[in-house]
């Protein structure tokens, strides 16, 4: 792109952003139900706001320099160690995300057993952000099938899966894929019996689930949880950028700080992977927190979860479309019978202005349809019914998307380990996804690719969306 000869006004510049962002899909409204999440409170929006602009060139890198940034820290820290039970002496840092926090879990655990070929226990349920953890780290992923019934992690299976190498067990409050909670207290139980650390990921359950009742326990309650993981960006309704990771004591946390005074420049001093860190995230995270207050998060957690469990009665009169599992939270999978596809479901609700996430098959577990359910979601829910009754229906009328079997039999002889940028650029050919630039050319309708995609062994469909990612991620032309 070339750089416009003459500065456009502040204006402009804001007229061109609202143009681009008419693309994506509104964050606010209540009507997407993934990526985002929706308080519905414009006062607690606003303050949120002013202070990430208020703090967006403040510098995490020196608490020293930026003593309000170490404060306002300290007190979100302190403000989740309240409602997740810490015991006294807990400790916590803020990060940029739920990957960010799991990724500290793991190496802190890695760290401190110094262990040669390192290993940790992970259900097939959680979040692939261990599996980044295992690959960039370098700690095993020892996969554990979760009970297929209820679709939470198996205790039995995962003690079975604990060896000398073994430096972590991981549950969730709860998983992401299928909004159920772990048996956090047989896991940990089992951990702490080896005296292994077990990290429990609430990423997306833990500003939610102390509001809930019967909520088996899951919290520092639980003897043996040797650190959690919550979002703030997630339900506690603050601007994207700020996890909370908190460890029952100091020392569990060490391995996750860092210094290098191996150099000329200042002694590099890191809590987290970041290192400049904006204290705009964080300063509206603490105005937010404090804004909406205990109180109010009760009731905005009573009303997702409210709106939860009314979308999935409505979902039992739907032909044609279940719940996977009974949800414990503010999460739901729903599955499609032959009669239609999740794909097709999917397009057709966004058709209709909502957006729910497909997810692809895994195991015996068919593809499935995620919804997150903000507060800002229940005041809408029978409009949502109602476009998931006409979503189906019209999924219904159509059939079931098809894959075309040349398509199919191409995809199947690829070999994800040596797809080469010609093997990829044929196949978005064949599947009529080729841009005429050499890019790519994305359709309408996703079902049909989404179909082809599930279709795909985990590892093709990685490879794939790898080189859709490249193809993506490149310059923009002048
Ligand atoms: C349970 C769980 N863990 C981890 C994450 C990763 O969080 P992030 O996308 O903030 O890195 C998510 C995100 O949805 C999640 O639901």
């Amino acid at each position: 792109m070339t750089p416009p000869t003459t500065a456009p006004t502040p204006e402009d510049l804001l007229a061109t952003l609202r143009e681009l962002q008419a693309a994506d899909l509104p964050a606010h409204g209540g009507r997407t139900l993934a990526y985002v999440y929706d308080s519905g409170l414009a006062d607690a929006d606003a303050v949120g706001l002013a202070a990430l602009a208020m703090f967006a060139s403040s510098n995490g890198l020196d608490p020293t320099a930026f003593p309000s940034l170490l404060r306002m820290e300290n007190d979100l820290v302190a403000l989740t160690g309240g409602l997740l039970g810490a015991p006294d002496g807990f400790v916590g840092s803020v990060t940029s995300g739920g990957t960010e926090s799991i990724l500290l879990a793991v190496l802190a655990a890695r760290q401190a057993a110094g262990a040669t070929d390192p290993s940790m226990v992970v259900p097939t349920s959680a979040h692939a952000a261990f599996h980044k953890a295992a690959e960039f780290l370098g700690v095993r992923a020892v996969l554990v099938d979760v009970d297929p019934d209820t679709l939470r992690a198996d205790p039995a299976a995962m003690a079975a899966a604990i060896d000398d190498t073994t430096v972590l067990v991981v549950a969730s409050a709860p998983s992401y894929a299928h909004g159920v909670v772990d048996p956090v207290t047989e896991i940990a139980a089992l951990a702490s019996g080896r005296g292994i650390r077990c990290h429990v990921d609430a990423c997306i359950g833990g500003w939610v689930l102390p509001h809930l009742d019967g909520t088996p326990p899951w919290t520092f309650v639980v003897e043996g949880v040797t650190s959690i993981s919550v979002d703030l960006h997630k339900y506690a309704y603050t601007p994207k950028g700020v996890s909370v990771l908190l460890h029952r004591t100091p020392a569990l946390r060490r391995g996750h700080f860092f210094a290098s005074a191996n150099w000329p420049g200042y002694t590099m001093l890191n809590s987290t992977m970041q290192s400049t860190r904006s204290g705009g995230p964080l300063a509206a995270a603490w105005a937010v927190t404090r804004r909406i207050g205990v109180e109010g998060y009760a009731q905005l957690a009573h009303d997702a979860r409210e709106a939860t469990l009314a979308v999935a009665a409505a979902v039992d009169g739907i032909p044609g479309l279940h719940v996977l599992v009974p949800p414990d939270s503010t999460l739901v999978a729903l599955v499609a019978d032959e009669s239609c596809d999740v794909f097709s479901v999917a397009d057709q609700m966004l058709e209709r202005g909502w957006f729910v996430q497909p997810q692809m098959s895994f195991g015996d577990v068919p593809p499935s349809l995620h919804l997150t359910l903000s507060a800002a979601t229940a005041p809408s829910v029978p409009e949502l019914v109602v476009a998931l009754q006409q979503s189906v229906e019209a999924a219904r009328a159509a059939g079931p998307v098809a894959v075309d079997p040349g398509l199919r039999a191409l995809v199947g002889s690829l070999d994800p380990t040596t797809l080469d940028d010609q093997g990829f650029a044929g196949l978005l050919s064949a599947a009529g996804l080729a841009g005429s630039d050499g890019g790519l050319a994305l359709p309408r309708r996703m079902a049909p690719v989404n179909a082809l995609l599930d279709a795909c062994p985990p590892g093709l469909r990685e490879a794939l969306l790898l080189g859709v990612l490249d193809r993506l991620s490149r310059p923009t032309a002048g």
